[in-house]
């Protein structure tokens, strides 16, 4: 029964990667996917198998924090534009802090006697966010805000998990989702503030 449900989740999960159409299918699959690991350490008894999803949840929040890593640097060069000096600096700064949070994971798998994952291969996969270029400066900000609104909701989740199996993977956990709730607040921000100043602009022109 379980080898059944098994494969019709890999079924899922196989289609929920291929499929990189809709933006809400995505969320609906990277939730499904972290509340799957963590039924499934609800029904280990042994600290063995407990250990082995926690690890496996640590390892898919690696792969999330590298994702961001690499999509922050690449907003951080490719900004232009009259408003793009200052975005440029604070995404330069979130990729510090987001590789700031995936030494810190890495470091906390590693006392768990567990491998950190750096694989590139198979990356995306694992990670809960998304990694998307963006054309323009406001897209860039959109897409930041919306990995951070993902790593926020996944890491909510993880840190209900491990509430008290695991409290210093928890205690690691909520200081890193207090940051990503930082992190989405200043996209939000920034996003109103070049919205406005367009459209400042936009008016400036037509009159
Ligand atoms: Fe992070
Ligand atoms: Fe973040």
């Amino acid at each position: 029964m379980q080898a059944k449900s098994g494969a019709k989740e890999k079924e899922k999960e196989k289609g929920g990667a291929t499929n990189k159409n809709s933006f809400l299918t995505d969320i609906t699959e990277i939730r499904r996917r972290a509340r799957q690991h963590i039924e499934d350490g609800a029904v280990t008894d042994t600290y063995k198998g407990d250990r082995h999803v926690v690890l496996r949840v640590l390892n898919e929040a690696l792969a999330t924090e590298i994702v961001c890593v690499l999509r922050y640097k690449r907003h951080h060069y490719m900004a232009k534009g009259i408003h793009s000096q200052a975005v440029a600096e604070e995404f330069l700064e979130h990729a510090a802090e987001e590789q700031e949070h995936a030494d810190l994971i890495a470091e906390r798998i590693n006392q768990l006697d567990g491998e950190p994952n750096f694989n590139p291969d198979g990356l995306l996969t694992r990670s809960h966010s998304e990694y998307v270029e963006g054309e323009s400066l406001v897209d860039m900000i959109r897409e930041d805000l919306i990995a951070e609104r993902i790593a926020v909701e996944s890491y909510s989740e993880i840190v209900r998990y491990l509430s008290d199996n695991d409290p210093t993977s928890r205690r690691l956990m909520e200081s890193i989702l207090a940051k990503e709730e930082e992190h989405a607040e200043d996209m939000k921000s920034l996003l109103e503030t070049i919205t406005r100043e367009e459209m400042f602009e936009e008016r400036n022109k037509a009159s």
